[in-house]
């Protein structure tokens, strides 16, 4: 049974949160098959310690979980997406959402919107605050409410515009800028590599691309075969892969076959934060006890930034943490209506006591 007691080989941060980053497994080792695939990557001026990246996810990647990662060894974090108009209007909850400060640098905010003078005031103004290293354009959601202002993916279908954002953007501040973007609309208008070439020539600092289209959502297996070709547009800026990266297989693979610089990584990390050390070649959170603190720590650090909303908030977490137990179904029943985080914390206990004895725990 899993205790609050340490395991033997838990890291500092555990014990003391307040210690530093720990930075001694930022890359692979020389003789892992991930070595020369994950590594440092240049975003204009910023140094990225790997080319490991967070992707953003709206409602997922708070504070709390860009900080676990960069725990974990994530190269870089992307804030959820905040809409520009709304840091122009100074709203507090968009401006408290993407400030969070204690989470590694570097560390981006991705705006969205679609009008090139709001997109460039709002990025100038979360410059000033320094909270930042990069400035990444959501070009990507497919959600109707944004994409019905023609942003997000809609901007895909609008590619001067969306270079006219990236420019205005560029002119209003100096750290780099990013676009993030997809394969295309639909299935039938494809346009990943006509986007690519707008983007790069606008000046975009690095991309990265969805491997689906925004018709697709998240539904479907990523479509890799559009990420091949991509690179050879983009000349020395980096282009990260993005879509069901899950293994160092993926990785190997998607290295292989499109020469990717980095890889951004979303829902296979959620409930398994631990990903990114196992793709560094760490092997250190195998333990069920170790991965119970490292649950518990989380949902702290989530009550710590968001009060008692925090657990509701931990939903989603919790259940890709308990993902892939036996009772799972009965067990997320159960938990979806819990507000009291001791009774979170005590069902935790008992699932990674579980994994412990059925050695479930992937
Ligand atoms: C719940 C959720 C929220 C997301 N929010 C954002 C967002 O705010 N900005 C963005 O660019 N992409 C967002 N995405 C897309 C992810 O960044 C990523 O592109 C997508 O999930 C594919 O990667 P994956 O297969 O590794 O999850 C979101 C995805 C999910 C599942």
């Amino acid at each position: 049974m899993p205790s609050d007691s340490s395991p033997s080989s838990q890291p500092a941060w555990l014990e003391n949160p307040a210690l530093p980053f720990d930075k001694t497994f930022q890359i692979p080792s020389p003789d892992s098959a991930l070595a020369g695939i994950v590594k440092p990557v240049q975003i204009g001026g910023v140094q990225l310690p790997n080319n490991l990246v967070l992707a953003p996810m709206a409602g997922v990647t708070d504070g709390s979980f860009r900080l676990l990662c960069s725990r974990m060894g994530v190269g870089f974090t992307v804030s959820e997406l905040a809409s520009a108009r709304a840091i122009t209007y100074r709203s507090r909850q968009t401006i408290d959402m993407v400030r969070f400060q204690a989470q590694a640098r570097p560390y981006a905010v991705q705006l969205f919107g679609s009008d090139p003078e709001i997109m460039a005031r709002a990025a100038a103004f979360i410059e000033e605050l320094q909270i930042c290293d990069i400035i990444d354009i959501n070009m990507g959601c497919p959600v109707a409410k944004v994409v019905k202002t023609g942003a997000g993916s809609a901007l895909m279908k609008t590619p001067a515009l969306a270079a006219e954002i990236i420019r205005q953007v560029k002119k209003a501040v100096k750290v780099p800028v990013t676009a993030k973007f997809r394969i295309g609309w639909t299935e039938n208008t494809i346009n990943v590599k006509e986007f690519t070439r707008t983007v790069i020539d606008a000046g975009a600092q690095a991309i990265t691309v969805h491997a689906r289209t925004r018709q697709a959502g998240y539904t479907g297996t990523a479509q890799w075969q559009h990420l091949e070709g991509i690179k050879e547009l983009c000349g020395t800026v980096p282009f990260f892969a993005n879509g069901d990266i899950s293994c160092p297989e993926h990785l190997i693979e998607l290295s292989q076959r499109t020469g990717c610089d980095g890889f951004m990584i979303g829902r296979g990390c959620v409930g398994k934060p631990w990903l990114f050390s196992q793709l560094l070649g760490n092997n250190d959170f195998a333990a069920p006890a170790l991965r119970f603190r490292i649950f518990r720590h989380h949902l702290i650090d989530m009550l710590m930034e968001h009060g008692p909303s925090a657990v509701p908030l931990f939903r989603v977490h919790l259940f890709g943490y308990l993902k892939n137990h036996p009772h799972s179904a009965k067990l997320r029943h159960s938990l979806c209506n819990e507000r009291n985080p001791d009774t979170v914390i005590a069902a935790g206990r008992d699932f990674f006591s579980a994994a412990l004895q059925t050695d479930a725990a992937d």
